[in-house]
């Protein structure tokens, strides 16, 4: 005897056939189902593989050749790329807005909204853009997206077939090169030289149906692209009927001399998807970013948010609505300038007073890093490893180049630094302790 209450019993067996262990055949009684065998339980040590014959959709083992991707913990160090100063970052304000729109009890705002954001979010980016970059646009050609990131892959997703062929800056941004791989996109490196893109190779390869730029500020040479090569990239994709990803990165970092105009700006035959992002002003971790559709192409991008990730959270689109419409973006972007210049000119001054041994920094006129060439792989791989048991980060250069890059290549290996994200008696700090760990072999 089992010695409990009917009650038991009969939730045990209605718990059983719920979840399909006993079946009953009425007038005959309760039978235990026929079940499939399970396969037997992992071992302790054993792995997941992926077998060879899975299906991926993506084209997952080529983009993992490009993931650099660092997890952020803890307080920003020095050399950090991609991470602005968020020392400063006005924490009060932020929270304020914030509460503000939570304490207005916002209901109109807590169901589905527009696929391509926020009306008055993508109003004031208008105005941002005409004012900031000369970029006239109507807000309706504005999407709101998780960050540049996602913008680039949006874009791909919705110009490309798997084997189109595209135009990448080499060496290039990883994670755009990472997103096309995803897509299964044939990527042709082009180099890059202090006037930007090399643009007069875009004859050698005819088929490209989309070129990838960073013109303001090239990730990781920091060179920008000439307003002579500027109009002769527009001039090959009208002719080729092609389209042009101009990632507008750091553009609002530029030290000296006016920006030069937006590609979008001047582009007269509608064949440049302009992208902007948040990161690099406010903080990494907001993942808010946005893209200026060609008119044409605003229906088919609105149809892609639907189906995917709908539009970004409510309350930080409108808590940076009130950030714009208040003024403290401005007053905050140019705090932020004033910051990393002040933090570069720190950075050139101590490492070519102590480490210009290791390779001259020049000056960078736009931008929140500045990279170091160096003459081999090993020499870059040492000074690296060093530095992080240091608790210094630093990127190399040589990871940014697209795999067949001929190891001829000039200037392929190097030191990427991030000068903008700790405080200046940081950087001299890390610079000193760099002397002493670079001093031994
Ligand atoms: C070339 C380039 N574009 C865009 C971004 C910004 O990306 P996201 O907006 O996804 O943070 C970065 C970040 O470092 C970058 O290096």
């Amino acid at each position: 005897m089992l010695e409990v209450s009917r009650n038991t019993v009969v939730n045990a067996y209605e718990r059983l056939f719920a979840e399909g262990f006993i079946e009953t055949r009425i007038g005959d009684g309760t039978y235990v189902a026929q079940l499939h065998a399970l396969s037997k339980p992992m071992q302790p040590g054993e792995s997941f593989g992926i077998e060879p014959q899975l299906h991926l959709g993506f084209r997952l083992p080529a983009a993992s050749l490009f993931n650099q991707h660092r997890i952020h913990e803890g307080a920003p160090k020095a050399f950090r790329i991609g991470m602005p100063a968020i020392d400063l970052f006005p924490f009060d304000d932020w929270a304020r807005l914030q509460s503000r729109f939570w304490r207005r009890e916002p209901v109109d705002h807590m169901g589905y909204g527009h696929p391509a954001g926020e009306p008055q979010l993508r109003e004031l980016i208008a105005q941002y853009l005409r004012h900031a970059r000369g970029l006239k646009c109507d807000p309706s050609q504005i999407v709101i997206t998780l960050g540049a990131q996602q913008a680039i892959m949006i874009c791909s997703a919705l110009l490309l077939h798997p084997e189109d062929e595209v135009v990448i800056e080499n060496p290039c941004y990883w994670a755009a090169a990472g997103a096309f791989s995803c897509l299964g996109v044939k990527m042709n490196g082009i180099a890059v030289d202090n006037d930007g893109l090399q643009t007069s190779q875009l004859q050698r390869i005819p088929k490209a149906r989309l070129a990838y730029v960073s013109p303001s500020c090239q990730y990781p040479t920091g060179a920008t692209l000439s307003m002579a090569r500027r109009l002769e990239l527009l001039k090959w994709a009208e002719e080729k009927k092609s389209w042009i990803i101009e990632d507008d990165y750091d553009g609002e970092y530029r030290y000296s001399g006016t920006p030069l105009t937006p590609l979008a700006a001047i582009d007269q035959s509608n064949r440049v998807l302009y992208i902007g992002s948040f990161s690099k002003v406010m903080y990494p971790g907001l993942r808010l970013g946005y893209l200026v559709a060609p008119k044409q192409l605003v229906d088919q991008f609105l149809l892609m948010r639907t189906m995917s990730t709908r539009q970004p959270p409510m309350n930080d689109q409108m808590a940076m609505a009130l950030f714009l419409s208040e003024g403290h973006f401005q007053k905050h972007s140019r705090r932020m300038r004033r910051a990393a210049l002040l933090r570069r000119d720190a950075l050139l001054q101590a490492w070519n007073q102590h480490l210009s041994h290791i390779g001259e920094m020049q000056q960078v006129s736009s931008g929140l890093h500045v990279t170091i060439r160096l003459a081999n792989f090993v020499t870059e791989q040492r000074l690296i490893a060093q530095a992080l048991s240091e608790g210094i980060e630093i990127t190399p250069l040589s990871a940014s180049w697209l795999p067949g890059s001929s190891e001829a290549q000039t200037g392929r290996y190097g030191l990427v630094l991030g000068f903008a994200c700790v405080k200046v008696p940081d950087i001299l700090r890390a610079v000193e302790t760099l002397k002493y760990a670079w001093a031994q072999r």
